[in-house]
């Protein structure tokens, strides 16, 4: 499928840049979940998840566009296992892929029960930024990705797949 472009004209197109290799901006983000953050259940909230899954994932690609970004989109989210009241929620996030002024990030969300060392995996998601330059507040081009290990390599693969599918529901293709 062609990737439909407002503008492929763009001249910014024409630039080459720097890879940057996956482990670069590779990202953590850590929380404790306090009672605000909870439903009645004592249950983190869908919602808190989503927030903490767009900022973990905006970690990484700030760092590897060494740019603002927005998210453009998130893919499905599932929650596997309710994260719990006083438990620690780990966010893991790292560029997949780039593509050219975007970027799709992987998100994998572990929580911890310290009291009892029990570690689950809770969510994955994964979330498209698009790096937006500073002054002209509009896309710019995003460095390569320099791929290194088997598992960035697979990664990097699905993710042309999952771009297929977010752009034919965007514009309609
Ligand atoms: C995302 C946004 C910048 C795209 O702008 P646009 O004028 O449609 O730009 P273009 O058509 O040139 O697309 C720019 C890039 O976004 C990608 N894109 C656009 N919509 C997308 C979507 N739903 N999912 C994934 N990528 C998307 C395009 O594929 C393109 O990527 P590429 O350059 O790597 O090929 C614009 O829609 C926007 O600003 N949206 C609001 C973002 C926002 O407020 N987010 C929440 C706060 S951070």
């Amino acid at each position: 499928m062609g990737i439909k472009r407002k503008d492929e004209s763009k001249p910014e197109t024409k630039i080459k840049l720097r890879g940057k290799p996956v482990s670069a901006s590779r990202s953590e983000m850590t929380e404790i979940v306090l009672p605000a953050m909870t439903n009645p259940l004592g249950k983190l909230l869908g919602g808190q998840v989503m927030h903490l899954v767009d900022m973990a994932a905006a970690l990484a690609a700030h760092r590897h566009s060494n740019s603002y970004v927005v998210t453009a989109s998130v893919d499905y989210i599932d929650f596997r296992n309710a994260v719990n009241l006083g438990e620690i929620v780990t966010l893991k996030s790292q560029v997949n892929r780039v593509f050219h002024t975007s970027m799709e990030v992987g998100v994998e969300v572990y929580s911890d029960n310290v009291l009892r060392g029990e570690r689950k995996h809770t969510t994955t998601a994964y979330v498209t930024f698009v790096a937006i330059d500073e002054h002209t507040r509009k896309p710019k081009l995003v460095p390569p990705l320099i791929l290194k290990t088997a598992a960035e390599r697979k990664r990097y693969r699905e993710a042309a797949e999952r771009r297929k599918t977010r752009l034919a529901l965007r514009y309609g293709k």
